[in-house]
């Protein structure tokens, strides 16, 4: 191990382990309503210490919100669960505070990310693998410029090479191959995987990193009108492109080769030299068939995905998943598998309570379609709910943190359904936090209104934080 290996993981310790303020109540249904109603919003704090920022992914809550709960209402050595992991928040902290980490997921990224962020590894040998794949990708890109050619037609079948001709710059298809090439040549998984999760965050941020499109890691992928070089000539696109909109709709090109040594210099001063916890456990589970023993789990904290699919995790996934080898058809079918998604043909929903029955009919009696994706929202919620309460041990605390969306104009008051759907499978739910969202932080769905005062549009600026306690 090094010894600056050290001085990182002892500073990080130190910096961001500390405890945070002591609650007072003894029984843990009192301390939840005490932890609710204290400060959510976490603004102005640091939040890309650690691993926290080696990828972007929509909808990541502070990592000081898991934090004060498993501070709070767990013991070191204790089991905190984290259902729909993300990109791992609750587990990086799970795993800082000492805690044993469970982390479940079915999005391919997500899982990747997730496992990364909480692998410690050697940082000398990253530095090699690192200079080593920038080096020879490099090389490969300006010297066999023939073999990458090749290499592009057989990594993709015909489908998913439309949709990788649409969405990247030939030149940037080469350097991106290149780099994939030298990336599949590490035989070590946990590095192999380092590595692969830097060359999708090249590709997966807020402006859509080296591709065409814009807002990737946002909300929904939007193709670039022009793409300028560093001095504002346009160098792909329409060249009579009325500048005074470019801030919207144009962006600078970049180098893969350079944008891999940047994330590379970050992501390495912020891995793991060494262990310094439970190794966490990460894998493929549908959190509505839960692959878990009945009253196995100390505190669950998680955010689940959004009603009415506001935040398509897919349709940004797949712009690295493609070079991760998926096939653009196996990622589509896939996307049906998400909670919130909008098919609903073949679904079996579930008998919902009676303000979310409502609910439903509102926007049922609007649009009948989008009335079934939201019961097929519920549903799904009720599923999964209902796996929390099995898994958790009886006088523990599932935390769930949502925000709402509109359907059809109508408020889905998301927070409200999902506190009477648990309370109606025995969880008491006695208090919903509220956090203001910090909207230059959190990704999260776009909006088109233009009346930022309106009732529902202040509720789109806030969270909700929902406590269940299993008696
Ligand atoms: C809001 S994100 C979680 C973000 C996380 N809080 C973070 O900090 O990174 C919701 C996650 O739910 C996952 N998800 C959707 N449907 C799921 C299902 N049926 N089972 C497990 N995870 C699912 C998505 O893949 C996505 O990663």
């Amino acid at each position: 191990m090094d010894k600056e290996d050290d001085l990182v993981v002892n500073e990080q310790l130190s910096l961001f382990t500390k405890p945070t303020k002591k609650y007072k109540s003894e029984s843990i249904l009192e301390r939840l309503i005490e932890l609710l109603q204290s400060d959510l919003n976490f603004h102005n704090q640091i939040s890309n210490y650690n691993s926290h920022n080696f990828h972007s992914f929509p909808a990541k809550f502070p990592p000081q919100l898991p934090k004060l709960f498993i501070e709070e209402l767990t013991k070191p050595n204790e089991v905190v669960f984290y259902p729909m992991v993300g990109s791992g928040t609750t587990i990086v902290e799970a795993y800082f505070a000492n805690r044993k980490g469970i982390g479940f997921d079915i999005d391919p990224l997500a899982l990747k990310i997730a496992k990364v962020k909480t692998t410690p590894l050697n940082k000398k040998e990253l530095r090699k693998y690192g200079s080593k794949i920038y080096y020879e990708a490099k090389d490969d890109y300006f010297k066999n410029r023939e073999e990458l050619y090749e290499l592009l037609k057989i990594h993709f079948d015909s489908k998913t090479k439309k949709f990788i001709d649409y969405w990247f710059l030939p030149e940037t298809q080469l350097e991106l191959i290149s780099l994939w090439k030298q990336i599949t040549m590490i035989k070590e998984e946990e590095y192999r995987n380092f590595f692969e999760v830097i060359f999708s965050s090249l590709i997966i941020t807020k402006s859509g990193g080296v591709s065409l499109a814009l807002d990737l890691g946002h909300t929904r992928p939007h193709k670039i009108k022009a793409l300028l070089d560093k001095d504002g000539n346009v160098v792909y696109g329409d060249e009579n492109f009325e500048l005074s909109k470019k801030h919207f709709v144009t962006k600078v090109i970049k180098s893969s080769f350079e944008e891999f040594r940047k994330r590379l210099n970050q992501n390495i001063n912020n891995i793991l030299g060494h262990s310094v916890g439970t190794k966490p456990e990460i894998r493929f589970c549908d959190s509505q068939n839960l692959c878990l023993d009945n009253e196995t789990v100390d505190l669950i904290v998680t955010s689940p995905p959004y009603a009415s699919n506001a935040i398509d995790y897919m349709r940004a996934h797949k712009f690295s998943l493609v070079w991760f080898g998926y096939k653009i058809d196996e990622l589509t079918k896939k996307r049906k598998e998400y909670i919130g998604s909008e098919s609903t043909s073949d679904y079996y929903f579930e008998d919902l309570p009676d303000f979310t029955s409502k609910k439903i009919t509102d926007v049922s009696t609007i649009d009948f379609n989008r009335g079934k994706v939201l019961k097929r929202y519920f549903s799904e919620m009720k599923k999964s709910l209902k796996e929390m309460y099995r898994v958790l041990k009886p006088g523990k605390v599932a935390i769930v943190v949502i925000g709402n969306s509109t359907m059809k104009g109508i408020d889905t008051e998301t927070h409200k359904c999902l506190k009477e759907i648990g309370s109606s499978i025995g969880f008491i739910a006695p208090y919903i936090g509220i956090r203001q969202l910090d909207r230059n932080k959190r990704m999260l769905p776009a909006s088109k209104k233009k009346d930022l005062n309106s009732q529902i549009q202040k509720r789109m600026h806030e969270e909700y934080v929902i406590g269940f306690y299993k008696p």
